[in-house]
């Protein structure tokens, strides 16, 4: 076996089309030498039929983050695929369309409390189901779109983003001792379904196509799957509670 992740376990979540950055994660893995086994929220058959379009067909197990169930399982039913992981990647996010698109100051606690729970709290819970499985040197990662600025239509989501960044750096400082890293890769706009659910997404891909120093191509998920795969890798060993901008360079630059 040979490339960048030769003979890594990984257990990627966040599959539910070929257009999701997780997709991307997954075929790139496969193509440099990992073994992938995915989960799936929801629609199972769905994300079965995705997965057979994969380099290689992968198992997927049924996961809802915010199922304790689910979670208490989930290391057992990785087992009967893999050994152990090397690797966990969470794309995951979801909030009620009231804490999008503008809705910042009428959106209930309650639905705001989804979007928190769905994609802040479940990068740890995620983290902690997979724990048994993952020795020193192993690696989680995951996705974030950059919280350090409040964005237009962002809402709630960016709250949670916010609360992932931090959440992403505790668990960096709680795994560290084990010799486990946590890193988030902050990836440009890309018209995924969670994209599209988002009113007024077209603000931020004028925005990004017109500034960003490399450009940006909307469509082109490879390159935040990239970065992934190299914290991912052995070549970030000392690398951990840190973003990775996957962006155009964006970030860096004023209007
Ligand atoms: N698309 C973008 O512009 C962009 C930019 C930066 C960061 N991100 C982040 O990338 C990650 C992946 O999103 P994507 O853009 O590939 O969209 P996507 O819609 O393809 O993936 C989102 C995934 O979240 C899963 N999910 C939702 N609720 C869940 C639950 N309760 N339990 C388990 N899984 C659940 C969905 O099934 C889906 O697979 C998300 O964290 C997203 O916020 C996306």
């Amino acid at each position: 076996m040979s490339g960048l992740l030769a003979g890594k376990r990984l257990l990627v979540t966040g599959v539910i089309t070929d257009a999701s950055i997780a997709f991307s994660v997954a075929k790139l893995a496969q193509e440099n030498g990992a073994q992938v086994v995915l989960t799936g929220y929801g629609r199972l058959s769905l994300v079965e039929r995705i997965a057979k379009r994969l380099p290689e067909p992968a198992p997927v197990i049924e996961l809802d983050v915010t199922d304790p169930e689910h979670l208490a399982g989930l290391a057992d039913k990785v087992r009967e695929h893999v050994d152990g992981l090397d690797g966990l990647v969470h794309s995951i996010g979801f909030a009620p369309q009231s804490c999008l698109g503008g809705g910042f100051l009428d959106a209930s606690w309650q639905d705001v409390s989804t979007a928190l729970h769905v994609s802040t709290y479940s990068y740890k819970s995620l983290a902690v189901a997979a724990l048994p499985l993952m020795s020193p040197g192993g690696s989680v990662v995951g996705l974030t779109f950059d919280a350090s600025l409040a964005w237009p239509v962002y809402d709630w989501m960016g709250v949670a983003k916010a609360g992932l960044e931090s959440a992403s750096r505790y668990l960096a400082l709680h795994l560290g001792k084990q010799g486990i890293r946590s890193n988030l890769v902050a990836a440009g706009p890309l018209r995924t379904m969670a994209a599209k659910s988002i009113p007024g997404f077209e603000q931020f891909e004028d925005a990004w196509a017109g500034r960003a120093p490399l450009g940006w191509d909307l469509t082109d998920q490879e390159p935040a799957a990239r970065a992934c795969l190299a914290l991912l890798s052995d070549w970030f060993p000392a690398t951990t509670g840190e973003i990775v901008h996957v962006d155009g360079g964006y970030h860096a630059v004023g209007a």
